[in-house]
């Protein structure tokens, strides 16, 4: 069933009880009074013809007594009958035409009361009989039968108002249920038309409804609504094609790496071609030989293991990291080359470092490789010193080395993949360090003078800055 349908059934319902109810006790209260009324009209009647007819009884005219009836029965046409008793409470007089009913007596016998109002149904309908006492402490009483003729017409006449009244109501009822439905049920065809708006998609939109009501105000809360979907939408667009660019980033500095990976492996190929060649034509192999062979094998390993971290890398798994404790395990991972080369390492004011939010594998990753490349770098031993500070925004730590430095005409390339100055070098080290630190929304940055040393900085958002 419409909306509109229930609601017009519902006032209609509603007019026509409350006007029902209306009605009827507008009818009781009416019944009541004019019952009233006729019962006090009635004790008057009979008194006064009771005072009228007294000394006619006690001479036992009838004659009097009988013309005295006739008249009040003549003026008050709801009179249906009137009887006397005498002294002795025999019948003296009445009106009844063919005789008086034999059960006349037990009507309504008044039994030392002055006076009694009894109801009878009879076949004419309602009759009341009044009874007075004509002398106090006598069987004489005085009988008037009273019908409710008036009552009955107006009651009539009450019907014939209410029965157009009820249907004028409920006319109105229809007209008014209609006009009120349409405020309702309007703006309420206007959410669902809204909905399927928003159903196709279109964030954004606004339904129209300004009144101050509670429509209203659902009108306002979809309206926010909408502005929320859309905004969502947008964002999402956004980080669609955010990590739609990283991804192609990521290809991009794939395909990079691969040519270069395919360029690198070409030179100790060819070096293994060449030597295998001249085994064939000359089989002894010398100690150098199979050196070589092994160097040659060792960076091939080392390009396509770092390539293989580089490519299974796939999406970041972030979490609050404390760099103090992830470059401890760092360097408790390179323990070996460190000690070594005859290096200590000293770590300056990292304890109390804020903690950023990164992928600790690929962190590590990061430091060892500057490490590593640090320990190269210095072929005496010496010292590397590792230190942090932090700013409101960003954590730094740097990794100095009194090594080598780097030529300042290399400086341009030394973030390149496969750019290394090392004869057992992949030169992925940098370059992968590079990108992740990027990922992190941090730099790696150096600085460095050619024979003094060099240092590399790290530095990473502080977290919940990212
Ligand atoms: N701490 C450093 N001191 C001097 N030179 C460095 C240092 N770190 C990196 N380099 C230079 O940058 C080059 C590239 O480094 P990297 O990408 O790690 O590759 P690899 O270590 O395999 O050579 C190195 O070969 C070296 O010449
Ligand atoms: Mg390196």
């Amino acid at each position: 069933m419409k909306l509109r349908l229930k609601i017009t059934l519902l006032t209609i319902t509603v007019a026509v009880s409350v006007s029902f109810f209306i009605l009827l006790s507008i009818r009781g209260v009416v019944i009541n009074a004019f019952r009233g009324e006729l019962e006090a009209k009635a004790l008057s009647i009979a008194s006064n013809l009771s005072d009228r007819v007294a000394n006619d009884i006690l001479r036992k005219d009838y004659f009097h007594t009988n013309k005295a009836f006739k008249e009040v029965l003549g003026k008050e046409k709801e009179l249906e009958y009137i009887f006397v008793l005498d002294n002795d409470g025999n019948i003296f007089a009445h009106t009844f035409s063919n005789g008086h009913p034999p059960d006349l007596l037990s009507w309504n016998p008044l039994a030392e009361k002055s006076r009694h109002i009894q109801l009878l149904e009879t076949e004419k309908g309602n009759i009341r009989d009044v009874g007075v006492a004509v002398f106090k402490g006598t069987g004489s009483e005085l009988h008037i039968g009273i019908r409710e003729d008036s009552l009955k017409k107006t009651l009539m006449e009450m019907r014939n108002i209410t029965v157009p009244l009820i249907i004028l109501v409920i006319m109105v009822g229809i007209v008014a249920s209609f006009v009120f439905s349409l405020f309702i049920t309007g703006p309420l065809n206007k959410f669902v038309e809204f909905t399927k708006v928003l159903g196709r998609g279109e964030f954004g939109r606004r339904v129209e409804v300004s009144s101050e009501d509670e429509i209203g105000y659902l009108a306002r809360n979809f309206n926010t609504l909408s502005m929320q979907l859309k905004t969502a939408k947008e964002k999402m667009e956004e980080a669609y094609t955010y990590t739609h660019l990283m991804q192609a980033e990521k290809l991009s500095s794939i395909g990079q790496i691969s040519a270069g990976l395919a360029h690198e492996l070409k030179n100790p190929l060819t070096t293994l071609k060449m030597l295998f060649q001249a085994f064939k034509e000359q089989p002894d192999m010398t100690v150098e030989d199979a050196k070589v062979i092994s160097k040659e094998i060792e960076k091939m390993d080392g390009i396509i293991t770092n390539f293989m971290g580089f490519v299974k890398q796939k999406g970041f798994r972030f979490s609050e990291t404390d760099l103090n404790e992830l470059i401890d395990r760092v360097l408790s991972l390179a323990t070996y080359d460190i000690e070594n080369a005859d290096i200590i390492v000293k770590k300056d004011i990292l304890e109390n470092l804020p903690h950023v939010q990164a992928d600790r594998a690929l962190l590590e990753h990061v430091f060892l490789n500057l490490i590593i490349n640090a320990v190269d770098s210095m072929h005496d031993g010496g010292e590397i010193r590792v230190s942090g500070k932090s700013d409101d925004k960003f954590v730094e730590v740097m990794i100095w080395d009194k090594g080598s430095g780097i030529d300042s005409d290399l400086h341009a390339k030394i973030f390149d993949p496969f750019f290394t100055t090392k004869t057992e070098g992949t030169g992925l080290g940098l370059s992968i360090a590079y990108n992740i630190v990027n990922s992190h929304g941090g730099k790696l940055f150096f600085n460095s003078k050619k024979g003094k040393g060099t240092v590399f900085t790290v530095r990473l958002p502080k977290k919940g800055d990212k």
